[in-house]
């Protein structure tokens, strides 16, 4: 009897340079885990683009699945916690780094790993949303736990065009915030418009040396891109104003000075969507399925199949991705 075979996209190590390969594999090439996933979709981010590429230290052993989220439906399981034929979206864990992740038609997990399909969502979307959308969520929700409300002030979203970005402004818009939306493409103005931002303020006016306060400018603040970008929004926030910290796309040192935060009461909130708690993970989930409009997310996001991803994964690094990118892991190869 000849074995089922699913396609994959497989990197490998060789003399430091991370090489991809589209492979037919069996399901015994499979890690271990106790459910196994017909995967219907994945989506690119920026770290995937730093596994794909190899200029990022996310790939942890070889050869590897990068792709570190899916959806997809349960096609055989040994957890009392899913069933074959149930729809599931994972994001994080480490999936796509350190196991086998959703670059592929087949992935076997842990099921402590996998969420339930929310209600409202269908397997596409959950994948418009990904990871991206998810640290989105759960950035706009710190923003809240610390008592922001829409009337209290503008909100700076920076790398506004990026998947992050994207989805922070969409949601932020629809939950009555008024937003700046601060992009390096002048170009893509409009459609920041479309998903809601008020106004913009240029990727430079941002990533330049700053005083230790400038003028009280942002009540809140989603930073995606860190660096001097980040030092310089820290300056510019209202008294008791909160900055949630979740991106690096500009750089991952952080030079600022104690004074917003002791003479300002600034707050400077992270986030971490991959290890983040099964309960605040469901919650984050049930909220991008209430709040996110799905025309908006429609608008912000395109569809390819796994052929496309190496040249997308340089793209999306260079900063040249708008919104967010669905990866169709069955279409057929172009
Ligand atoms: N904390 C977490 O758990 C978590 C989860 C997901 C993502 N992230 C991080 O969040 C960031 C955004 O991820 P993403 O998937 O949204 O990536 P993305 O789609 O590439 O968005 C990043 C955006 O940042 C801006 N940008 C790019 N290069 C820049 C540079 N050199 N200087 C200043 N701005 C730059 C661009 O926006 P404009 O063109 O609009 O300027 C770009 O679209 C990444 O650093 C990613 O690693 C963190």
């Amino acid at each position: 009897m000849t074995q089922e075979t699913f396609r994959a996209l497989v990197l490998t190590q060789q003399d430091k340079d991370t090489r991809y390969a589209f492979q037919n594999l069996t399901l015994d090439a499979l890690p271990e885990g106790d459910v196994l996933v017909n995967v219907a979709y994945s989506s690119l981010n920026y770290k995937d683009g730093l596994a794909v590429t190899g200029k990022g230290k996310v790939v942890r052993k070889f050869p590897m699945v990068p792709g570190i989220d899916f959806s997809g439906v349960v096609a055989k399981s040994d957890s009392k916690d899913f069933k074959v034929g149930d729809e599931v979206v994972l994001t994080g864990w480490g999936v796509g780094e350190s196991h086998w992740g959703g670059f592929a038609q087949k992935a076997r997990v842990n099921s402590e790993w996998l969420t339930r399909l929310p209600r409202g969502l269908d397997l596409e979307q959950a994948m418009a949303i990904g990871t991206a959308g998810f640290t989105a969520m759960l950035s706009v929700m710190a923003l809240e736990d610390r008592g922001l409300k829409p009337g209290d002030g503008p909100v700076v979203v920076t790398g506004a065009a990026g998947g992050v970005g994207s989805v922070a402004v969409a949601l932020l818009a629809k939950l009555g915030y008024t937003i700046t939306a601060s992009t390096g493409r002048a170009e893509l103005r409009d459609y920041l418009e479309t998903l809601g931002a008020n106004e913009f303020i240029g990727r430079q006016d941002l990533g330049r040396d700053a005083k230790p306060l400038e003028k009280e400018t942002w009540a809140g603040a989603i930073d995606t891109v860190g660096g001097q970008t980040l030092a310089t929004v820290l300056s510019q926030m209202r008294y008791g104003g909160t900055v949630v910290a979740c991106g690096l796309a500009g750089g991952t040192a952080l030079e600022t000075t104690v004074f917003p935060f002791i003479l300002r009461g600034v707050a400077l909130l992270g986030i971490d969507s991959v290890m983040c708690e099964a309960k605040r993970r469901k919650r984050a989930w049930s909220r991008l399925a209430a709040d996110l409009p799905p025309d908006r997310l429609s608008k912000m996001t395109h569809k390819i199949g796994l052929s496309e991803i190496p040249r997308l994964a340089d793209s999306i690094l260079k900063g040249q991705v708008r919104g967010r990118v669905v990866v169709d892991v069955n279409a057929t190869p172009s």
